[in-house]
């Protein structure tokens, strides 16, 4: 029977039925519809909507419901609508008659909303988790290999010599950046919208601060429309999403490059690499490459919600019941992917002499004899164009800056001596980068220590 049937002559249609269920998917709300339910029930007994045992013993029966769920027992049909219903049906089967009071001054409205904020503060957490193992990947490769030498590239070109580690240290202050996301995003979905009831807030006295603080959230909603109207909690936690995941599918994008013959940088572990029906040499980076693809559908989740709500006029409306697949499936899908990832860049096999050889081609170190030239007291626009002279002169003779003579160097400006030599080397290029960021030995030791701290302080919490 439909909770809201008796306005009716005639059963739903089936097809309509199946259309307007959303039980195929938001069962996974389980957990917070049922917490929300037990707090809600207290409220009602405690301002006298209910008495205190009732209160009590639908806190029990909900448990018991709850305990069903997870051990398999409980089934739900398309008849459940949703899984508020659902639940409400299982602790019928539980208490009996009593369960038609849990419903008192609420709305599944506010109910879902508060059920989807708890959902989001949960995922926000475990994805920061998620997150933070593979800043410890990156931070584990970055130590393992503190003096492996890489070209940096602007362009996909060789621009300037770096290290390994502040290469994969920036990675690292992306993702930073993306667990603070997700959890500015849960601190602003961690209110309780419980008491709007369907738009205009409950008649009954519940002390929604008590029912907020029994929740583990940090305040109520302010405004019973805006309660139960708002998802832009839902679009910022994909927009979080939807950023960390392209921040994965660049690093995933450089690995399928270092991987390949052409670069030779890194090798992927057999146990994260795939091989080829056809072709008997292959080793693929499919991993890598299924994250690069995966950004698609997470970015279109996003796009779906936002879609979805533009629009929209307040306060609720069954459009919004569209938000939860698309939530559900952006958090799967980026946990999936930083399951994976982890692993991969942690076991991934560096190889330093492909990148310290390549570190010393394309004249990446251009800039510093330009530098040097300006030490000596040329302006830089010259002395840029002087360099450049230089490096053109060597393209045409197939020469690079270790073939040239004293005397071809000498040639390039005024004031040039022997000690240009030592800035010509890739070593030397790094070392002077030791502005605070910047890509110096010393500089990037501290930066990986930085990044330990930063890493023990919040698994320490
Ligand atoms: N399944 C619905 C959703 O996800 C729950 C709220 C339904 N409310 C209503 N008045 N029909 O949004």
């Amino acid at each position: 029977m439909k909770p809201w049937a008796g306005r009716f002559e005639k059963d739903t249609a089936g097809p309509v039925e199946e259309f307007t269920a959303s039980i195929a998917f938001d069962t996974r709300l389980y957990q917070e519809d049922i917490a929300g339910s037990i707090a809600h029930a207290r409220a009602l007994a405690a301002c006298g909507a209910i008495s205190s045992e009732e209160g009590d013993a639908l806190a029990v029966g909900l448990r018991e419901v709850q305990r069903d769920i997870e051990a398999g027992a409980a089934t739900f049909s398309t008849s459940d609508e949703d899984v508020h219903t659902a639940v409400e049906r299982l602790l019928a089967e539980k208490v009996g008659d009593l369960a038609k009071k849990l419903h008192t001054g609420r709305s599944r409205n506010d109910q879902v909303a508060l059920d989807t904020r708890l959902y989001v503060r949960r995922e926000a957490g475990h994805l920061a988790g998620l997150i933070d193992d593979l800043r410890g990947a990156l931070v584990d490769v970055a130590e393992a290999n503190a003096d492996v030498i890489m070209p940096g590239y602007t362009h996909m070109q060789h621009a300037q010599p770096v290290l390994l580690a502040h290469h994969l240290l920036a990675h690292f202050e992306m993702l930073t950046r993306d667990a603070e996301r997700l959890a500015d995003a849960a601190r602003r979905a961690n209110v309780s919208p419980l008491g709007s009831g369907a738009l205009a807030g409950t008649a009954y006295a519940v002390d929604r601060e008590a029912v907020a603080r029994e929740l583990g959230c940090c305040g109520i909603t302010r405004n019973s429309i805006d309660a139960v109207s708002d998802r832009d909690f839902v679009m910022e936690i994909l927009a979080s999403i939807a950023i960390t995941m392209v921040h994965l599918s660049r690093l995933a994008e450089e690995i399928v490059l270092w991987a390949s013959q052409e670069f030779g940088f890194v090798e992927l572990d057999d146990a994260f690499a795939t091989g080829s029906s056809m072709m008997p040499q292959k080793k693929n980076p499919d991993v890598a490459e299924l994250v690069r693809g995966k950004v698609g559908r997470v970015v279109g989740d996003l796009v779906a919600v936002l879609t979805v709500m533009k629009g929209l006029p307040l306060a609720y409306n069954r459009d919004m019941q569209e938000d939860k697949e698309s939530l559900f499936d952006a958090v799967d899908t980026v946990a999936s992917c930083l399951q994976v990832m982890a692993p991969m860049v942690r076991t991934m096999k560096v190889n330093a002499k492909a990148m310290r050889e390549a570190a010393g081609k394309g004249f990446t170190t251009a800039t510093d004899v330009a530098d040097y030239l300006v030490r000596k007291g040329i302006p830089f626009r010259e002395a840029h164009a002087a360099v450049g002279r230089l490096v053109l002169k060597c393209v045409q003779e197939g020469k690079g800056f270790g073939d040239l003579t004293l005397d071809e160097w000498k040639a390039i400006a005024p004031g040039v001596s022997q000690d240009v030599l030592n800035v010509v080397s890739v070593e030397a290029s790094l070392e002077a980068r030791a502005v605070p960021g910047g890509t110096a030995p010393a500089r990037v030791r501290e930066a990986i220590a930085a990044a330990r701290a930063m890493l023990g302080r919040r698994s320490g919490g």
